[in-house]
């Protein structure tokens, strides 16, 4: 895994950013991996800001996001549906067909994760994935035990990560207890994967994922095995690395490394 640290997390999202825009310049009908949480939020911010300022075209992109809660309708205000529509999608030039979100709502999930998982690969596949990382080591919302090859299922969460997102509900009673999540197999079947954190909430998370074992414990770990994922940290999230000056000094070197 490539790891970047940036001193903050607008240089983090735009970083992040700018890679997402590379991978659409070089093929205009990529197919995107979206994630939610308030760590892609700045990402978005400046995908957005491309987009009207910049020409960054969306026209010919399909999206696919990793997850939704199990019973929240779509206009529920914590609904990812809700999420990808205000922070996102509102904003940009996809083709509403194009966008693909888990149902929280289907009366079928086994046909419901089947069909989704047919429709990515029908749509060939995801270029390029965004993901955030829970406290507890998730992607998406596959947590701890998950097998490190899961499909897109029915997944109860952890109690940390409803404590975790307890914030964005009115009480914690209300967070709800299932999801429809994108597996861990799934996702390392992208062609290139962007992993955001920031905070120092996350920076155990992040060692663990970066430098600790293979380990279904901490379902992030996984993407060691994967050919092309970069790490997108800020400094409370990186500063749990033990291997951060090394980070550092690939990055500085970077520029001058033989390029054939
Ligand atoms: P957060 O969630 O971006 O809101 O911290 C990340 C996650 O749980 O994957």
């Amino acid at each position: 895994m490539e790891v970047i640290i940036h001193q903050t997390y607008a240089e983090m999202s735009r970083a992040a950013a700018e890679a997402v825009a590379d991978v659409l310049n070089a093929k205009p009908n990529a197919v995107i991996g979206m994630a939610t949480g308030s760590t892609p939020l700045g990402v978005y911010q400046e995908l957005v800001r491309m987009h009207k300022g910049g020409g960054l075209d969306f026209s010919q992109v399909t999206t696919f996001n990793l997850d939704e809660y199990v019973g929240l309708p779509t206009t529920h205000e914590q609904s990812y549906h809700r999420f990808m529509h205000e922070n996102f999608f509102r904003q940009v030039n996809i083709p509403p067909q194009n966008v693909h979100i888990p149902s929280g709502t289907t009366s079928n999930y086994r046909a419901f994760c089947a069909w989704y998982e047919q429709r990515i690969e029908e749509c060939g596949g995801i270029d390029v994935q965004i993901l955030g990382i829970g406290s507890d080591g998730h992607i998406a919302f596959n947590e701890p035990a998950s097998s490190l090859s899961s499909r897109t299922r029915l997944k109860t969460l952890a109690k940390q990560t409803i404590d975790d997102n307890a914030r964005f509900f009115s009480s914690r009673d209300e967070v709800p207890v299932y999801a429809i999540t994108m597996g861990v197999g799934t996702i390392m079947e992208a062609r290139k994967i962007l992993l955001l954190a920031n905070g120092a909430k996350k920076a155990e998370a992040v060692a663990a994922a970066v430098e600790g074992p293979v380990t279904s414990m901490i379902t992030a770990s996984a993407l060691q095995m994967h050919p092309d994922a970069t790490v997108y940290v800020d400094e409370p999230a990186a500063s749990k690395l033990k291997m951060r000056e090394y980070y550092d000094w690939i990055q500085k070197k970077k520029p001058d490394a033989p390029r054939v």
